[in-house]
């Protein structure tokens, strides 16, 4: 297979990753994908971050051995904690597209000032990483950050667009530190389910950053630079794995991708 014609790897703690592989495929339909959701070990919110880093690790060589182009981290947690590392393993020849870096560069751009706010995983907010990214290329913007920790599993579960939803989003975005901000950044693939809530209840001055778009933009451009686009315009085709396999992941796939998918469990962790 010629080198612009392999797939892109994507992977994420689950299937909320989906929601990124979903804008890579509207941004870059004739693009073949293989999707990795670490389903066995989600949610990577809560776990430390050598694990974390470890996960990663071993889903990237999964990916290389599978001859993907380029890899992309789409999960926040992830790209917190072990973009470096997933680099460093991919070498010069396949790029890695974290999901935090090009939203920082977005922010930072369109922003001249005022107060910016982030929600995600206590492991994503712990970080600081969005904070220090975005303050360290535009210092006129204050990055307000609070960790949304019940939001991943509530919309995992397939819960959202109702009452209790709302209420808990609500006591997450009616913070005081949230009170000036001027744009909030969904910072957790899962997020994009419930952009529309959180507009209900931060109205319309404030904008909603959604990551997706934005990383599949920056997945394009890389794979332009590096000269990695597809030129074929043949079908794509599409593999997507989970470390663990039930009936509740397949059935959420839809709410992630737009489709139903077939997931196939993969055996990474039973091989070492
Ligand atoms: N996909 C993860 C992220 O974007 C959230 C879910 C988890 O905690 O594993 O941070």
């Amino acid at each position: 297979m010629k080198n612009e014609q392999r797939p892109i790897g994507i992977f994420d703690s689950g299937i909320g990753g989906l929601t990124v592989a979903n804008a890579i495929r509207k941004v870059l339909p004739h693009e073949s994908f293989i999707y990795f959701g670490d389903t066995a070990h989600l949610p990577y919110g809560d776990k430390s971050p050598e694990s974390i880093r470890g996960y990663a690790l071993r889903i990237t060589r999964f990916l290389l051995e599978r001859r993907c182009k380029a890899i992309v981290i789409a999960c926040n947690t992830a790209s917190a904690h072990a973009y470096k590392e997933v680099v460093r393993l991919c070498g010069s020849e396949v790029p890695v597209i974290n999901v935090i870096d090009p939203v920082a560069r977005h922010t930072a751009e369109r922003f001249d000032h005022g107060q910016v706010g982030v929600i995600g995983t206590k492991g994503t907010i712990q970080s600081r990483v969005y904070v220090q990214r975005i303050e360290r290329l535009n210092p006129r913007l204050k990055v307000i950050s609070n960790a949304t920790p019940l939001l991943a599993p509530m919309i995992e579960e397939g819960f959202f667009n109702n009452q209790i939803s709302r209420t808990i989003i609500r006591n997450y975005l009616e913070r005081p530190n949230f009170k000036k901000i001027r744009a909030i950044i969904l910072g957790c693939t899962h997020y994009p389910l419930i952009a529309r809530e959180i507009r209900e209840i931060t109205g319309v001055d404030v904008d909603i950053i959604d990551s997706a778009r934005v990383v599949a933009g920056e997945v394009k451009t890389v794979l332009s630079a590096r000269h990695l686009l597809n030129p074929s315009a043949s079908a794509p085709s599409y593999r997507f794995y989970v470390s663990d396999k039930t009936a509740a992941f397949e059935k959420s796939t839809r709410i992630f991708f737009r489709e139903q998918i077939k997931l196939e469990k993969s055996r990474i962790w039973e091989r070492g």
